[in-house]
């Protein structure tokens, strides 16, 4: 169970609010749907004729270059005693992604903005059409292939937020290969093991990059990252900033402009299997070892395309604005995928809410006139904390729907978005979803849900949500209730597996609870059945929206020549939602500087993970509370943490129940 109840409890037992009149006002047509009953009708066909609801949506949205005649396949018998599998959607049609979320829209009008790159420079930022785009990716797609990239072959992009991180993407799914995105925040060791994880054979990534005004020395990282990683024969370089001192190695790097500039600017299409992999994407589980979660093409596309298309509305005219990276699964769905398979225009935005001001957000709204805002609480809370006037003076007249991701939103960081940036016209739409989900599942669809402030309100179409008792693994049905989350069935845009290792997909998503896929989030349903997310219930912390392992943490820290064991949590944060505390025990205990120490150990977890994953609190203790098999009660710490003491239970069954009272000690001396 979540061992922190919802801050706002008392909120769901309020009643929901209607889609506000100035979203419709603001409209220049009508929504893609037309009531909340509509929504109704099209969620129950969905989930009781999943075949036909998808089959139909995948032949009007999806572009084939082969039509699929079997909507979907069990992949397990017996289906209806649902083992909690995946499924197989599409199986025997063929497209290509690149084909759907470019080409399609070039044929039409190819001078349409299909990217309006926001530089971390205000003002050095530039527009791609979708003519433009089909050019670039046609020619490195021609690279690629010349480079003997095959379909199948995965290639790694460790790449900042400039359009060629979408070129890249579109030039690798063109020829059927497999893209493995990497966050540039992730250090050369996180590299490494991501692209020989993946075997990738070829890397593609920036001579430098800029954040925030700050110089990234992204191409040394992959370097370092390849010291060890012997089976990539190629590193393609885009010149971001053009500096001299690019560390560079005669046979197997080549720059970006000299290799396009090889090819012509048309490239067919390699139609795949609607079940081929589309991409891998590392996330954090509970084990230290990253997980490549594989998505699968057709079912991917449909998932992003249509949550892209009725949560947030967007026609082919909008212009969406997603302030996520394309390193994490928001900028894959909601940066990319989702705008470009609908042919609208999406916002490529390289810097931070903060640079040069906190109004930077703002600014790129009324220049571009953007339609649809999406971003994680963290950036909200940093915002708010900043103060109104950085958003005052800006119009903001274009928005009307105000998306939200990554950690739940609480009531006053949802009303401070609803007021200053909605200005009450703007529809709040709190998506839950995670990378394994694909796209969304538990959200409002702007315009057509009512919603109450830190509720996700109701799953999307196919999403068939259960609240399961943690502890006997039953369902708990009606509402009132609450549990960990699952879903019974399994949906288009699913994770098919973790790269190379079905059995641990199997342990991580569907052994938990038989029958369902098992979230790994506490949630309750109140009495209006509104879902409300109460988060993570394994050992992943979410930081900033950066979802982290503690275990990988502790590995980190492990690999320091002082540390003998440690115990990673969260803690709540005012402005991350979450913090990182590492609480360690040394080899020696005569430690002459103690700060230096816990210096040293932050710099061992930015060096191995990234600095992303930096703990903000290094508690050094005699020695962690363990039980008589040795396992550490990481729940105690937790506890300490939140100044709940008189909370611990019996702890009289540890191994070493003293040890608590020096613990409790240590904690109230660091604050
Ligand atoms: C959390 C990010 C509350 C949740 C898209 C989930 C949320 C994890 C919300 C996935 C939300 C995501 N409200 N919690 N609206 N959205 N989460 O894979 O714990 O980086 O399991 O995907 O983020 O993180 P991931």
């Amino acid at each position: 169970m979540p061992e922190k109840h919802l801050e706002n409890e008392h909120l769901m037992s309020e009643p929901s609010m209607p889609v506000p009149q100035g979203f419709f006002d603001r409209h220049p047509g009508k929504p893609h749907l037309s009531s909340f009953k509509q929504y109704e009708e099209m969620y129950k066909e969905s989930i009781e004729h999943p075949e036909v609801f998808f089959a139909k949506m995948a032949r009007e949205n999806l572009s084939w270059s082969k039509p699929f005649t079997v909507p979907k396949v069990p992949v397990a018998a017996p289906f209806s005693a649902n083992d909690g599998e995946p499924s197989a959607w599409f199986v025997d049609g063929e497209l290509n992604a690149s084909y759907n979320a470019v080409d399609r829209w070039a044929q039409k009008n190819p001078d349409k903005p299909a990217i309006i790159y926001e530089a971390d420079e205000p003002g050095e930022g530039r527009i791609v059409t979708y003519g433009e785009l089909l050019k670039q990716v046609c020619k490195l797609a021609q690279v690629l292939v010349n480079l003997g990239v095959k379909k199948g072959d995965t290639v790694a992009v460790y790449l900042p937020m400039i359009p060629e991180a979408i070129v890249s993407l579109m030039a690798i799914i063109r020829i059927g290969a497999v893209h493995s995105v990497v966050f540039a925040g992730f250090s050369s060791g996180s590299l490494r093991d991501r692209i020989n994880d993946a075997h990738s054979k070829l890397v593609i990534t920036t001579d430098e990059s800029k954040r925030g005004s700050k110089i990234i020395e992204t191409k040394k990282i992959v370097d370092d990252a390849l010291k060890t990683a012997d089976q990539v024969s190629n590193v393609i370089v885009f010149q971001r900033t053009g500096t001299k001192h690019v560390p560079w190695t005669e046979g197997r790097d080549l720059w970006w402009h000299e290799e396009l500039a090889k090819y012509p600017s048309y490239f067919p299409p390699t139609p795949v299997n609607s079940e081929d992999p589309l991409f891998l994407l590392y996330t954090s589980g509970s084990t230290g070892k990253p997980k490549g979660i594989q998505h699968t093409t057709a079912g991917y596309l449909l998932g992003a395309l249509l949550t892209t298309k009725y949560v947030f509305d967007v026609h082919e005219e909008d212009t969406i604005f997603t302030a996520g990276d394309v390193g994490w699964i928001t900028g894959h769905s909601y940066v990319v995928y989702g705008p470009l398979l609908n042919g609208a225009t999406t916002v490529v935005f390289e810097g931070t809410p903060a640079y040069p001001t906190f109004s930077r957000y703002w600014e790129i709204v009324d220049a571009h006139k953007v339609n649809q805002f999406y971003v994680a609480p963290t950036a909200l809370r940093l915002l708010k904390r900043a103060g109104e006037k950085y958003v005052t003076p800006y119009k903001l007249d274009s928005l009307r729907a105000l998306g939200s991701v990554g950690e739940p939103i609480a009531k006053d960081v949802w009303e401070w978005y609803n007021d200053n940036v909605g200005r009450g016209k703007a529809h709040i739409c709190d998506t839950y979803w995670q990378t394994e989900s694909g796209s969304h599942l538990i959200c409002p669809l702007a315009g057509v849900t009512p919603t109450k402030p830190g509720s996700a309100s109701f799953p999307f179409f196919g999403i068939d949500p259960a609240i399961v008792d943690p502890v006997t693994g039953k369902e708990l049905k009606g509402n009132e209730v609450e549990g960990v989350l699952a879903v019974r069935n399994s949906w288009p845009s699913m994770a098919r597996t973790i790269w190379g290792d079905y059995s641990r997909f199997m342990d991580t998503y569907q052994n938990p609870y038989k029958g369902f896929y098992f979230s790994g989030d506490g949630a309750a349903r109140d009495k209006d059945g509104f879902y409300w997310i109460l988060g993570r219930v394994d050992d992943v912390v979410n930081v900033s929206g950066h979802r982290l392992s503690t275990a990988e943490i502790e590995a980190a820290l492990i690999e320091h020549r002082l540390v003998a064991e440690s115990a990673v949590v969260g803690f709540p944060d005012e402005l991350t939602g979450s913090a990182v505390a590492a609480f360690v025990s040394l080899k020696t205990k005569d430690v002459s500087n103690v700060d230096a120490i816990k210096k040293e150990l932050i710099l061992t977890v930015r060096k191995e993970i990234g600095p992303f994953a930096a703990p903000k609190l290094i508690l050094l203790v005699n020695d962690l509370p363990k039980t008589r098999s040795g396992k550490i009660m990481r729940r105690i710490l937790r506890k300490v943490l939140a100044h709940e003491e008189d909370q611990l239970g019996d702890i009289s069954t540890l191994s070493n129940p003293d040890v608590v009272a020096h613990i409790i000690d240590v904690v109230k001396a660091s604050r």
